[in-house]
């Protein structure tokens, strides 16, 4: 539901602000790599901490949860067939219109002129999920938005990122410690996995840690090289350089992300956001809110909040086919009743929005940048 905005209000300063300091900044050479030797090949590999379990038919979550307004069977129709394709099942919530929120219920420090009816609407659609997980006491959620799409390879996708998130909490050098028991293949310590965003700096970038030494915990990385499911540089976008390190996907401690495509909460984590997004105050759109919580939440003094990021992500913002218009429930964009002929996601390579004629007739995959070769 949230789009690609054209860049929303500080968020625009800040990022341009970041990208000016890191062109100005080497390079610090601190990336750690855990996975080499594990993740050459995407074909079976040996599992630790039942990482397998991620290729169940809720992505190793309780519970995935798709966010939509009701009135748009269209985005219904393509999520059910795209989900059920890839292997997995999304239960809905219903979406909000901004304009049935009464004023009584905006949270504390809302400007509802300022914030827009849209964005009021989309913070709703996501609360509403947030809080069926509070009050259903589900353990893991995914929650996604309705026009998001993926990777056909998913699944590996999202075993090899359990590896990397297991590995930022300190679970495991692979094959030791085979006997430590855990309620998620991703790891128990995390509040929220940030796997799909329109885009965020590595946290050690952020102002206000330049001081921080290199090798401080926050700029911890898992990194996956010689990634098939990363497009070529020149079709890959963010705010790192993907020509200095291309085909490379990294998992690492949340910075400070734009949009919400999809997302994962743990209970404590769905409680975290329950109470800073809405019983305790509001500032902002819900995706700016949710990545200040992250990053201004960390401390132990404020909430401990711990978010992990996916880099490119993984779930992205489709433009289907048809009316541009239809894109975006919050945002105008082609009001002169522009169309396009062809879909097209970002930092996809394999869409499975793209391929679902493949998928269903078992034929080889197109590749969405098929000018290049991939890997
Ligand atoms: C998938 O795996 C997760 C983690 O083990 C579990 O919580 C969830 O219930 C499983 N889903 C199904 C449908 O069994
Ligand atoms: C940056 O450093 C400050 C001070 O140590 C800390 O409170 C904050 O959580 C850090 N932010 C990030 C994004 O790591
Ligand atoms: C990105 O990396 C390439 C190759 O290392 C380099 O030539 C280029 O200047 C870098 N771009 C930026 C913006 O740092």
């Amino acid at each position: 539901m949230l789009q690609p905005r054209s860049f929303p209000f500080s968020a625009a300063v800040f990022f341009g602000l970041v990208i000016l300091l890191l062109l100005y900044t080497p390079r610090s050479n601190i990336l750690r790599d855990y996975s080499a030797h594990i993740l050459h090949s995407y074909s079976k590999m040996e599992m630790t901490h039942h990482v397998e379990d991620v290729s169940n038919s809720t992505l190793g979550f309780q519970k995935i949860f798709a966010v939509g307004l009701p009135e748009r069977s269209d985005k219904r129709d393509a999520l059910a067939l795209i989900s059920s394709l890839t292997g997995f099942k999304v239960d809905w919530v219903d979406g909000v219109k901004g304009e049935s929120i009464p004023d009584k219920a905006l949270p504390y420090g809302v400007d509802r002129v300022q914030l827009w009816e849209n964005n009021l609407g989309s913070w709703r659609g996501h609360l509403n999920a947030v809080r069926n997980i509070v009050e259903q006491g589900i353990t893991t959620a995914l929650i996604v938005e309705d026009d998001v799409d993926w990777d056909v390879r998913l699944m590996s996708q999202l075993q090899i990122i359990a590896h990397g998130t297991q590995a930022l909490q300190g679970l495991h050098t692979p094959l030791d410690d085979q006997d430590i028991i855990l309620d998620s293949p991703y790891g128990n310590n995390w509040d929220l996995l940030w796997l799909g965003h329109c885009g965020e700096v590595f946290p050690e970038n952020l102002p206000e840690n330049f001081s921080k030494q290199p090798g401080d915990p926050i700029s911890r990385k898992f990194v996956v090289h010689a990634d098939p499911t990363v497009p070529p540089p020149q079709h890959t976008h963010g705010f790192q350089n993907f020509t200095a390190e291309p085909h490379t996907r990294w998992v690492h401690v949340t910075g400070g992300p734009i949009c919400t495509f999809a997302y994962a909460l743990s209970l404590s984590g769905a409680r975290k956001v329950l109470y800073d997004l809405s019983v305790d105050h509001l500032v902002g759109p819900f995706d700016n809110a949710l990545a200040g919580l992250c990053r201004w939440g960390r401390d132990e003094e404020r909430l401990d909040m711990k978010c992990l990021s996916v880099t490119p992500p993984v779930f992205v913002h489709h433009k289907a086919k048809g009316r541009v218009q239809a894109d975006s429930d919050i945002q105008g964009y082609g009001g002169d009743g522009e169309v396009r002929s062809e879909g097209y996601t970002e930092n996809v390579v394999w869409s499975a929005r793209d391929n679902i004629r493949e998928l269903m007739l078992g034929k080889d995959m197109k590749s969405q940048f098929r000018d290049t070769e991939v890997v």
